[in-house]
């Protein structure tokens, strides 16, 4: 039977397994998602977050826990649950050759043929695709079809929208005119839950990322922690000379490395404020290779990367 949406999380998932054969794609995976939240799995090629996604919208019935949508089972209470989702899948899913409006007027048998014509056009108008209603989806950018995926998705007003890798392919510009559209969504009620390999994305678009890899949800934190525990910037230089231990010690507090005797690295934490750029380790570097009377030759740096995290994670879980 239904139970009554009486707690605060409109997805509960508790124990999720999916199988294939040896193969396990989700390892009792449990995580709760609040109502209003942007929330971003992340994980690499294979991780498993397209088969999580699937065994929550219906796609996939045969897993081993529960999954519960504002307090319906997704596989008992199937008619309900699968009204309240909404899926953009990770592939184009709309023929090319027929007009925009149309595509959204076929979508599904929600509404009356008024409603889902106003429906359409409502939704059309919020992804700016109004002047390219009456065109044929193949004609639209790449980006124009990004946007009638999300649209089609909405077309039933699903409480909780999940996007599988929504910028998958799609250049930065692009990338960042989606996000808006993804914020729009959520600042109008709608919660999200997205899946991206792009560490930049789940930190510009999410409040809570969770970290799943080879299956498994490594951990759950809320963007800033995460950024805080594990958003680190390194800074490489290479000196005219070797680099003397006195150096060394004197960083003591950057971790300081030596990849080859004459390349010195750093590493710190990233600035606290986002977008703005903490410039005191690079002029302490410097600083300090003047005084140990040495020349920097080279200078490059970066930002952890994806996988840098992982290693982090695993490590520090382990
Ligand atoms: N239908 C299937 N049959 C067998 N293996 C599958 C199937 N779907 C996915 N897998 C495997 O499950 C793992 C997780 O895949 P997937 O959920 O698509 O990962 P992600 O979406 O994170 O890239 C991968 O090893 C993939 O090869
Ligand atoms: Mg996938």
């Amino acid at each position: 039977m239904a139970e009554p949406y009486s707690h605060r999380n409109l997805l509960s998932i508790k124990n999720l397994t999916k199988r294939y054969g040896a193969l396990t794609a989700v390892d009792d995976v449990s995580l709760e998602i609040r109502p209003g939240e942007i929330f971003a799995l992340l994980g690499v090629n294979g991780a498993g977050k397209t088969t999580m996604i699937g065994c929550i919208t219906g796609l996939i019935s045969r897993f081993e826990g529960e999954i519960r949508i504002a307090g319906y089972d997704v596989r008992k209470d199937y008619r309900i649950a699968r009204q309240l989702v909404g899926l953009v899948p990770q592939e184009l899913n709309f023929d090319g050759f027929f007009p925009t409006a149309e595509t959204l007027r076929y979508q599904g048998g929600y509404f009356g043929h008024r409603a889902n014509r106003a429906r359409a056009d409502e939704l059309l108008e919020t992804f700016s695709l109004t002047e390219k209603a009456d065109a044929n989806t193949r004609k639209l950018s790449g980006g124009m079809k990004r946007r009638l995926m999300v649209c089609k998705s909405l077309m039933h007003s699903p409480a909780l929208l999940f996007l599988d890798e929504p910028t998958a392919g799609v250049d930065v510009d692009l990338r960042e005119n989606l996000w808006n559209y993804i914020r729009k969504l959520r600042d109008s009620g709608t919660t999200i839950v997205l899946t991206t390999h792009y560490l930049e994305e789940a930190e510009n678009l999410a409040d809570r990322i969770g970290i799943i890899n080879r299956g498994r949800l490594l951990r759950v934190d809320s963007r800033d922690e995460l950024m805080r525990l594990f958003g680190r910037r390194w800074i490489e230089v290479r000196l005219s000379g070797p680099v003397p231990s006195g150096l060394m010690d004197r960083l003591d507090d950057f971790q300081p490395e030596t990849p080859a005797p004459d390349r010195l690295r750093i590493t710190f934490s990233e600035p606290a404020h986002h977008g703005s750029c903490d410039e005191a380790p690079v002029k302490r570097l410097m600083r300090e290779i003047q005084r140990a009377g040495l020349e920097m030759e080279t200078l490059e740096g970066g930002r952890n990367r994806l996988e840098d995290i992982f290693r982090e994670v695993v490590h520090s879980d382990a």
